[in-house]
């Protein structure tokens, strides 16, 4: 089952024990990444077609998001059997082949846990609604009466973060109502009880399941809520909504609480108890929108994760200050806990890049980093200026010390979607009373050829149209049509991730910022022989005297540095 990585042509970083610490990894989310049987909707069978697409890119992993057995109630992360494939994506026996076709290929495979909850349809999920209260089936989950008189109001006023109280209750066969059950995300996703051993007992062989089957990590999804105050006292008045602007106070119920420790712990004595395999120990990065940067980096202290999303990089605005303070922060965070940065620039979560950069804010303050940030799509955005800012963006993170996350369709430059209110499927749409679109725009079949919908996303013979329409302008945007043009974002990708390889200054390490750089131009220096600029608002700006271009995010004029540009010298 587990097949010896190969060696790739031109390196050995992604072969090595420490790979994770500045690997590039590139997050597939298969409903929207190649239809291969016609259905409209991606596969495992589309994902193996193009894994190619990957090893010429030039990243050294792959994420998978959820492809388990799941009632899309929210995208795939409501999981009703971590040990299985949905079968709308395949088979185990594909997901087995995926994953040593990836090693042959060179390319290290994380796949998405999903442990705060399951789906409504988990097995144990029904049991423990058949049961009732006051059963071990029930102790699984969270399951209180309600209070009030008749116990008709929830257990507290905890808010689930799509809409409305993360409390649900159930009705009895008898149609009688009974007790509530907690959900921090839909009522479709039961919260797992995480002080009960069984539940800590039963993702342990949930790992193992995937480590033995040659998965190299996993992506841990909601990191830092599956810990409760089992008090599950109320929330103070001012800690916020659920659908953004939740406030993760020190000493919150279910945000960052200490017992996370003890369960990251027993989760990397896992993955470390494989070191003697040949790919090594198996590695974990956390997903957490936690601030400040020391209480995330805390995370991925010695013995704990390996990793973790750095989404201060994702949420701050595109300015000069904001972005030194933001990589200051991040490596010093890092760095105190001896664990590497990531920079990461978009997700499934978050509007596109290339949109977000085109709007007068590019920045959020965690405060409203909430899922389902409002859709900057439509009118407004300035697509030219956010490409410009998103390739300058690019060429900034991948010189920058530690890992970078790339999220499918964004090596392409593709902009957030504007969905018309009757093709929505994320919950948040429903939850927030038809006020908040929320991520379907980022969630767009990728196009791969072609100058019509859908663009090589399925087979030509394909009985369906792609889950999400797809707009009909995105003929330029195609792999095939990228390809050969130097000017593209393809090409701008390839080219760097390519010159990110080779160069001894680039990946894990340390940076100093360069004394030569002019006011407003962020400029750092790697050694051996490396410096990156980064100009803002400022511009025409003359290069350092002696330094060789590299690479450009967009064409120089005149050979000066201008406005929302990077450039990779040899120095
Ligand atoms: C995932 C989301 C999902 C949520 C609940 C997030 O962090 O990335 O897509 O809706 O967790 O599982």
């Amino acid at each position: 089952m587990t097949r010896p990585l190969l060696s790739r042509p031109d390196d050995g970083p992604t072969h090595s024990a420490d790979w994770w610490r500045h690997a590039v990894v590139y997050q597939v989310y298969p409903r929207s990444f190649a239809d291969g049987n016609g259905d409209g909707e991606g596969d495992l069978t589309g994902i193996i077609g193009h894994l190619d697409h990957l090893a010429r890119l030039g990243v050294d992993a792959v994420w998978i998001s959820p492809w388990y057995p799941s009632p899309l109630h929210d995208g795939g992360y409501d999981v009703a059997d971590y040990c299985a494939i949905d079968p709308r994506f395949g088979t185990l026996h594909q997901a087995d082949d995926l994953i040593g076709l990836a090693h042959d290929l060179g390319l290290r495979v994380i796949i998405d846990l999903v442990p705060n909850h399951c789906s409504i349809e988990h097995p144990l999920f029904r049991r423990a609604l058949a049961a009732g209260p006051g059963s071990s089936e029930r102790d699984l989950f969270v399951f209180r009466d309600g209070r009030g008189a008749d116990g008709a109001e929830p257990p507290n006023n905890w808010p689930a973060h799509f809409g409305g109280s993360a409390w649900e209750r159930v009705v009895g066969p008898d149609g009688v109502p009974e007790q509530w059950y907690l959900h921090l995300f839909t009522p479709e996703q039961p919260d797992w009880n995480w002080s009960s051993p069984a539940v800590a007992e039963m993702f342990d062989d949930i790992l193992r399941f995937w480590f033995d089957r040659g998965v190299d990590g996993f992506r841990i999804d909601v990191a830092d809520a599956c810990a409760k105050d089992m008090t599950l006292p109320d929330l103070p008045d001012d800690a916020g909504s659920g659908m953004s602007g939740l406030d993760k106070f020190p000493g919150h119920p279910y945000f960052d609480r200490p017992e996370l420790e003890r369960i990251q712990r027993r989760w990397r004595a896992i993955g470390d108890s494989y070191a003697d395999t040949p790919q090594g120990p198996r590695i974990f990065v956390s997903e957490a929108y936690l601030g400040p940067t020391p209480r995330l980096a805390a995370f991925t202290a010695p013995g704990r994760l390996h990793a973790t999303f750095n989404f201060d990089a994702l949420l701050t605005e595109w300015t000069y200050s904001s972005q030194r303070a933001m990589i200051e922060a991040t490596l010093a965070g890092y760095g105190a806990v001896g664990a590497p940065c990531t920079w990461v620039l978009g997700n499934h979560d978050q509007p596109r890049v290339v949109t977000r950069y085109g709007r007068r804010v590019t920045g959020s303050p965690y405060t409203s980093a909430g899922l389902g940030r409002p859709s900057p799509a439509g009118p407004g955005a300035d697509l030219a200026l956010g490409r410009r800012r998103a390739r300058a963006a690019t060429l900034l993170e991948l010189a920058l010390p530690g890992g970078v996350y790339l999220y499918q369709g964004d090596e392409l430059g593709l902009p957030e979607v504007d969905l018309p209110p009757e093709v929505l499927q994320d919950p948040i749409w429903e939850r927030s009373g038809h006020t908040r679109k929320g991520r379907d725009g980022c969630r767009v079949p990728l196009p791969w050829s072609g100058t019509r919908p859908p663009y090589g996303f399925s087979p030509e013979d394909a009985t369906d149209s792609p889950w999400l329409p797809q707009p009909g302008d995105w003929a330029g945007l195609t792999v095939t049509a990228q390809e050969d043009d130097p000017d593209s974002f393809l090409t701008l990708w390839r080219t760097a991730l390519r010159i990110r390889r080779q160069h001894a200054a680039l990946g894990d390490g340390r940076l100093r910022w360069d004394p030569d750089a002019p006011d407003g131009v962020l400029g750092f220096r790697r050694d051996p022989g490396f410096a990156c600029w980064t100009a803002f608002d400022t511009g025409p700006i003359d290069l350092p005297v002696g330094a060789r271009v590299l690479l450009a995010s967009t064409p120089l004029t005149g050979g000066k540095l201008g406005p929302d540009q990077t450039v990779w010298l040899a120095r």
